[in-house]
């Protein structure tokens, strides 16, 4: 028996609660050693608590500092600011880890293989925002400021090409827009390429692309690409189109990454579309929980996960509407456990 692993876990708003029950179920056929201690974010929070961020959920990753997440709604336009920013910037979370592969073969893209490594904590998507009023028009100028740093870069950097290196990808291609936002973006391609030519040289293969290029080669030949690095605002968007190359968002997990905390999630959101119509496909958040296992040091876990997900989409064909099949998350959740039991 391993040793009991203290987890947060936080079930999160939309197909949230939906999805983490089909990973428990998963995760306690497997008997992972994880200990849950559950707490709210997001809607939830403000519903339960008048907090989308209580201070008993920051508690309990602080104690813990591992967590299991479902996705968390954020208002569009005004309302509160993101339970998830916010999460990362608590934990200092600087790093995003989105890998992506092809599971079900055939697709429009066959046999992807690629991972996004994204800043988290910097860029523009930190949220310094202002309206300017002009003319009785509360909204008249919109301005939104951006922040990258020379270290914040470097320690992403460092995180990505040591990554590549441990899990022997051969490139390593740096999305920037040094060519217009020159001292922005600039700052992260000059500190990744002056990294690579003093520390990782000859390590592995190092290209630079702007990131309107990268998103059409991306969908007309993404096998040119092994691991992306960008920054937050453009990790995010690259992710999610990155995900759709291997059967859409809920086929992709992300491991949000700092120097002793690590919160794991799926790149998608709350999905509030399909919410409590037990459709949504738990197979995001269900890698996410094969991260957080090789996370743990339990590979052997992680691996009869990622095969018993496998061999319930391609040998008994059972897979939810997003992919083409008819099963909802009950009826997945049922086929992956049975397949967990005999590996
Ligand atoms: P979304 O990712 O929730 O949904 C986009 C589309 O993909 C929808 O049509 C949805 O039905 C579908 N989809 C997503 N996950 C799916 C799954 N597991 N199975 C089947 N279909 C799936 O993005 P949207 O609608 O832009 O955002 C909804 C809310 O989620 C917003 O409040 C947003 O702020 C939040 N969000 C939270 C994230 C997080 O907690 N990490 C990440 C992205 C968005």
């Amino acid at each position: 028996m391993s040793t009991p692993i203290p987890a947060t876990l936080i079930p999160g708003d939309g197909i949230g609660p939906e999805i983490v029950d089909a990973t428990l179920a998963a995760l306690d056929a497997l008997q992972a050693p994880f200990v849950w201690d559950r707490q709210i974010a997001g809607m939830g929070g403000i519903q339960a608590a008048g907090d989308p961020l209580p201070k008993a959920t920051l508690d309990s990753i602080r104690r813990t500092r591992l967590a299991l997440k479902g996705p968390l709604e954020t208002p569009s336009g005004g309302g509160y600011r993101s339970s998830n920013v916010r999460l990362r910037e608590e934990f200092q979370l600087y790093a995003n880890l989105r890998p992506a592969l092809t599971i079900i073969p055939g697709g429009r893209f066959d046999k992807i293989d690629l991972v996004v490594v994204r800043e988290n904590l910097e860029g523009l998507y930190i949220g310094h925002e202002a309206y300017i009023p002009i003319d009785g028009d509360p909204h008249a100028v919109a301005m939104a400021t951006g922040i990258n740093t020379r270290a914040g870069s470097r320690r992403l950097l460092e995180f990505a090409f040591e990554q590549a290196i441990a899990t022997g990808r051969k490139k390593v291609t740096i999305v920037h827009k040094a060519n217009i936002m020159k001292a922005l973006t600039g700052i992260f391609l000059e500190t990744g390429l002056d990294l690579y030519e003093k520390k990782y040289k000859g390590k592995f293969e190092l290209d630079t692309v702007i990131i309107d290029a990268c998103a059409m080669k991306l969908v007309l030949n993404p096998w040119q690409f092994d691991m992306l690095v960008t920054t937050n605002l453009f990790g995010d968007i690259l992710s999610d189109l990155v995900a759709g190359l291997v059967g859409g968002l809920g086929m992709t997990p992300g491991a949000n990454i700092g120097a002793d905390a690590a919160i794991f999630e799926a790149v998608h959101g709350s999905a509030p579309d399909i919410a409590g119509k037990g459709i949504a496909n738990p197979i995001a958040i269900m890698l996410a929980a094969a991260m957080m296992l090789d996370h743990c040091k339990l590979p052997d876990l992680a691996k009869r996960l990622r095969r018993g997900i496998d061999d319930t989409l391609n040998l008994d064909q059972v897979r939810t509407g997003d992919l083409g099949g008819k099963a909802g998350t009950a009826e997945f959740t049922k086929a992956l456990v049975s397949r967990i039991m005999n590996s």
